[in-house]
C-alpha cells in the first residue's frame, strides 16, 4: 500500500492505494466517479481515458502510485463552473451517443487532441482518436471534433 497525494478535477485528493491498483479502479472503486469506463483493461479501447497533466492516458494500465503530484481530470470534471466543454457541447449538437459506453473516453481523447491541436484534420483525428467505438459511431465523432474546434 501507498498513501498518494493529486488533484482530481480540481480538488486536493489523498487516497491509500495497493501498489498493482490502476487508476481506472481508484477512480471507480475508490473514489466513485463511475464516468471512467472499463472496457479491455489492456489498453487497446481507450473507455477508461483521462488526463493527465492535459494527456489523455488509457487509465486501466496505470498505476495508481504513479499519479502522486498529477492533475487528473475525468469526464466528470471537463464542464468548468456549469458550462460544459466545446467537445461535450458538440457531442450534443451532433448526436454523437449510441449506447454511449465509449463515450466518455472518446470526448476526453478528443478534449486532449484540441488542446494540442486546435484544428485537427481527418488524419490528425484517426491518427490520435485510436478509441473503439462498438456501436460505430466513428462518423459522428469526427463530425463533433470539427464542431468543437469551430467553436
Ligand atoms: S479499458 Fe483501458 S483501454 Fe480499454
Ligand atoms: S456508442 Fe456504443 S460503444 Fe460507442
Amino acid at each position: 500500500m501507498a498513501m498518494i497525494e493529486f488533484r482530481l478535477n480540481g480538488e486536493a485528493v489523498t487516497a491509500d492505494v495497493p501498489d498493482d491498483m490502476p487508476v481506472l479502479w481508484l477512480l471507480r472503486d475508490v473514489l466513485h466517479l463511475t464516468g471512467t469506463k472499463f472496457g479491455c483493461g489492456i489498453a487497446r479501447c481507450g473507455a477508461c481515458t483521462v488526463h493527465v497533466d492535459g494527456r489523455a492516458m488509457r487509465s486501466c494500465v496505470l498505476p495508481a502510485v504513479g499519479i502522486a503530484g498529477k492533475d487528473i481530470t475525468t469526464i466528470e470534471g471537463l464542464a468548468s463552473d456549469g458550462v460544459l466543454h466545446p467537445v461535450q457541447q458538440a457531442w450534443i449538437e451532433e448526436q454523437v451517443p449510441q449506447c454511449g459506453y465509449c463515450q466518455s473516453g472518446m470526448i476526453m481523447t478528443a478534449a486532449a487532441l484540441l488542446a494540442e491541436n486546435p484544428a485537427p484534420t481527418d488524419d490528425d483525428i484517426d491518427r490520435r482518436v485510436t478509441n473503439i467505438c462498438r456501436c460505430g459511431t466513428y462518423p459522428r465523432i469526427r463530425k463533433a471534433i470539427h464542431r468543437a474546434a469551430s467553436s
